[in-house]
């Protein structure tokens, strides 16, 4: 077991009218509020109006910037972050899914800073302090309400990159699993998705850490057990809340305590795939998932096989994957680039996307061989 600190700044408000608190929340801050949301999904289901009606009431002044996409881009972030810089904000109010959450992540380092925020990603700058961000989450899956990542796009450069730092830890989350009832079923089953491929990439890390591989396979389970039945149910609020509760712990270091690092190939190979043809996050992992775990097959049969043992009680490598295949299929989640809509004429971006940005993992290191066979793989 490796070394490790154990430290996760955010405070988490999880369960049912848990944004009631909002309010108290953001007053330490100060009354100055960036409110950041999507493409309108918290207006339809009326968390829009809860917000502002509590910041209203409570004698806060919102500013707001909509309209982040999906797959987020960093034309956004610094659009944003000249908003808070004019209003001169005291807070950040992301509501949404993780690229909302991730989106305000940069702009909480971008309104101090006065250059691009992609000058952080391509670590041209260092962030020196953060404007304090508050979460509230309405789509379960990246893990971001409770970590210090956030990924973005940017396709000048074409480039979709993870970046880290202690200070993109939101202050607050708020997760009441009532406002994900209305992720559509698409995005649910990509949220599992995810949620088993952060759990995944810490499992194939480096490093022996046997509590945090019992903790892998309890989050794992969690998403077999209660993923297919949410999948008939997307009202369903308990099986909304077991779903959200486990994606959080996939990514808040959980599973990853006492090793050395997670791979997070797979996620390499996903954010090309969301970059070239906008694939969402979740689907773009499970497709890379079981050609990623082909492809290493020799390199890791032994921890496949203790996988397959403990979710789906199978005994070969070759059983693991295609058990875990089949219940991304059931979830209703593409396992190829073919069922992606991705057609062959375009395997040639994806091989020279993977050139260009060395995909690779941290433990399992990918070659330029090993690109056209994952392509292969995939098809
Ligand atoms: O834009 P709106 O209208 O809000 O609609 C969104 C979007 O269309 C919709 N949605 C969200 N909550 C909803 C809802 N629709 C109805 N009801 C609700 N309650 O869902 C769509 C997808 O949202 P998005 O935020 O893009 O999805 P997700 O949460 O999966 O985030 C994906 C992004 O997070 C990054 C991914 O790469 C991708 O860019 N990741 C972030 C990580 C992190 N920060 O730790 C780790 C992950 O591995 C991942 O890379
Ligand atoms: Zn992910």
């Amino acid at each position: 077991m490796e070394n490790f600190i154990a430290h996760n700044p955010t405070t988490l408000h999880f369960g049912r009218n848990v944004c009631n608190g909002l309010s108290a929340a953001l007053k330490p801050f100060g009354n100055r509020v960036l409110l950041v949301y999507g493409k309108g999904s918290i207006r339809r289901n009326g968390l829009y109006e809860t917000i502002v009606s509590q910041l209203k009431e409570n004698g806060f002044v919102v500013f707001e910037y909509d309209g982040i996409k999906s797959n987020p881009v960093v034309e956004d972030v610094d659009a944003a972050a000249a908003v808070g810089k004019a209003n001169k904000v005291d807070v950040i109010l992301a509501a949404g899914g993780g690229s909302v959450i991730d989106s305000a992540k940069f702009i909480s380092i971008a309104i101090p800073y006065e250059g691009d925020a992609w000058d952080f990603v391509i670590r041209k700058a260092k962030p020196e302090k953060a404007v304090p961000l508050v979460a509230i989450l309405t789509l379960a899956a990246t893990g971001t309400e409770m970590n210090m990542f956030a990924v973005v796009q940017n396709h000048s450069s074409g480039v979709k990159s993870g970046y880290g730092h202690p200070l993109l830890y939101p202050r607050h989350s708020f997760l009441d699993p009532f406002y994900t009832a209305t992720v559509p079923a698409t995005y649910t089953a990509y949220g599992i998705v995810d949620l088993m491929a952060h759990t995944l990439e810490a499992y194939f890390g480096q490093g022996d850490a046997s509590l945090s591989d019992r903790f892998a396979f309890s989050i794992l389970n969690e998403a077999i057990e209660y993923g297919p039945k949410l999948m008939k149910n997307l009202d369903d609020y308990d099986l909304r809340a077991r779903i959200m509760w486990a994606a959080t712990c996939a990514l808040n270091g959980t599973p990853m305590h006492g090793r050395v690092s997670g791979d997070w190939g797979v996620h390499s190979i996903g954010h090309t795939l969301s970059l070239l043809f906008d694939t969402p996050h979740g689907a773009s992992l499970s497709i890379a998932y079981p050609a990623w775990m082909k492809l290493m097959l020799p390199r890791i049969r032994e921890r496949l096989e203790f996988l397959g043992r403990n979710l789906f009680n199978v005994s070969t490598a070759e059983e693991c994957i295609d058990s875990l295949t089949s219940f991304f299929e059931l979830l209703g989640s593409p396992v190829s680039l073919i069922q992606a809509g991705i057609e062959p004429s375009k395997h040639h971006l994806i091989l020279d996307s993977f050139r260009n940005n060395k995909i690779s993992g941290a433990h399992h290191r990918m070659t330029d061989d090993d690109y056209s066979k994952l392509i292969d793989l995939m098809k």
